[in-house]
């Protein structure tokens, strides 16, 4: 067999059934049986063996062995790491496809190194749809470990223009890394989109053939996303249970598993702002507080006015909006790579990321055509609002944005998402910033001394007699 995977949930057995198509001998293992079963069944006429225990599944495979995993994030990829120890000799590798922590990898890729065992953190993104038919791969970790399962995985991944949308990232958990931000991004993005279905909902009262129709019409331009697409497709889904859109019986409490929370948490340590993700996180934590925002929406609050903005004029500019905050949040995350690969020496190459996010992960976009070319062009561009191409797309669409978030903020519909991405355009676009005064603040309260303009050095003042 070529290679073995632990973990035969969706996201597994499918890319299980991905390799098999693609001509390689896949062994497959869970310690849950129905999957075992539903392995089995899927496999058939494919070279797919399913192992009744890991001890089988290390037999099916000749030394150096290359031994994947698609299991839930934290415990558990130890646990499958402790089974198989003992059972693997130097040389062979572990690759784990899911969303781990990234500090979590570089601990296994340490660990396991001291036993000459490789490993590999692959950040796997495209859900059910893209393991079985092409997901974007991110692969980071031993480069030898990679070059040996380079053919299985750039056969396996989705494929733009005959490029497939894997390369191998860098080292440690650079992998995990990227796939980090990259649902980072995916956070953010979502959380934009929703709050321009929030103002066509409640503010230009579009029905969901209405919204099924604009978000169909803006997906075939500029705005051209996988993220996009299934949001117009949501609008017409019926449900079958009451014959209504599904979309109006969804209880509106977003949940999450923590991968927009740690992009959140790295960016703030790495001092590299990322707020259009850092408001997507804290507003799915706001929709969770569902019973608390019932209670408090019976007190009084205002606006009380009627939406009144012109319905086209107000589509165009919303359009607008989504695509310059769009860039934003891209914006955000690959500044917030460029930094964590510098802290943390991945060594990535960003337009190598953006090449492999154009197809297959849950991000995919037509604008990541235009990151890829501006990163090729310029590779330590400092941020990709400064792109003479993609800064201008901003430009251009910044009074579309300026006026979309005052209706929202006029009409008290919530969209931090778009405000946010405003003021970073904003702030990012500023000579000067109102960080004088904290200084001086930190000074007066504290003594944390300040810079001055004219002067080197670091000053104390005493600030007031008292
Ligand atoms: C992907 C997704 C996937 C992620 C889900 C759920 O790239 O295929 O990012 O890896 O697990 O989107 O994430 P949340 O539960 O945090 O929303």
């Amino acid at each position: 067999m070529d290679i073995a995977m632990i973990g035969l949930g969706v996201m597994g057995r499918n890319l299980v059934l991905n390799m098999a198509d693609h001509g390689f001998a896949v062994v497959g293992y869970d310690r849950d049986a129905p999957k075992l079963d539903a392995m089995r069944n899927e496999a058939q006429g494919r070279s797919v063996r399913v192992a009744q225990t890991s001890q089988e599944l290390i037999a099916l495979l000749e030394p150096p062995r290359a031994v994947m995993m698609l299991v839930p994030a934290g415990p558990p990829v130890d646990a499958v790491i402790r089974d198989l120890m003992p059972r693997l000799v130097p040389g062979d590798q572990i690759i784990d496809g899911g969303n781990s922590h990234f500090t979590d990898t570089d601990l296994r890729t340490k660990a396991l190194a001291e036993k000459g065992i490789g490993f590999l953190g692959v950040g796997i993104s495209g859900g059910e749809r893209g393991a079985r038919h092409g997901p974007s791969m991110m692969p980071g970790g031993d480069q030898a470990a990679y070059e040996r399962v380079r053919k299985i995985f750039e056969a396996c991944a989705a494929q733009v223009n005959g490029e497939p949308c894997v390369c191998y990232l860098g080292t440690g958990s650079a992998g995990h890394y990227v796939k980090m931000v990259h649902n980072g991004i995916e956070y953010g993005l979502m959380q934009i989109i929703a709050e321009s279905y929030a103002l066509m909902k409640q503010g230009l009262e579009l029905s969901d053939d209405e919204l099924h129709d604009v978000y169909d019409q803006w997906n075939q331009g500029e705005l051209s996303s996988y993220l996009l697409e299934i949001t117009a497709h949501i609008f017409h889904q019926v449900d079958e249970k009451t014959g209504g859109r599904l979309i109006d019986v969804i209880l509106d409490q977003a949940k999450q598993k923590g991968t927009g929370m740690w992009t959140s948490q790295d960016a703030m340590a790495l001092q590299t702002p990322v707020p259009t993700i850092d408001v997507a996180v804290s507003m799915r934590d706001l929709s969770g507080a569902k019973s608390e925002r019932l209670a408090a929406s019976k007190l009084p609050r205002g606006p009380a006015r009627a939406f009144d903005r012109d319905r086209d004029v107000f589509l165009q500019q919303l359009q607008g909006a989504l695509y310059a905050a769009m860039i934003v949040t891209y914006a955000q995350g690959m500044a917030l790579l460029r930094s964590g690969s510098r802290a943390y020496g991945f060594g990535l190459n960003l337009e190598a990321v953006a090449r492999i996010w154009r197809g297959g992960c849950i991000i995919r976009a037509a604008l990541l055509d235009d990151i890829r070319a501006a990163c090729k062009a310029q590779p330590n561009l400092a941020n990709l609002l400064v792109d003479p191409r993609i800064g201008q797309a901003v430009f251009e669409r910044q009074n579309a944005l300026r006026s979309v978030v005052m209706a929202a903020a006029e009409f008290g519909i919530p969209a931090p998402g778009l405000a946010v991405s405003l003021a970073y355009f904003d702030g990012y676009h500023s000579e000067w910033l109102p960080a004088n005064l904290i200084q001086a603040q930190r000074d007066c309260f504290g003594a944390h001394t300040y810079e001055r303009i004219d002067e080197k050095g670091t000053f104390h003042t005493e600030w007031r007699e008292d």
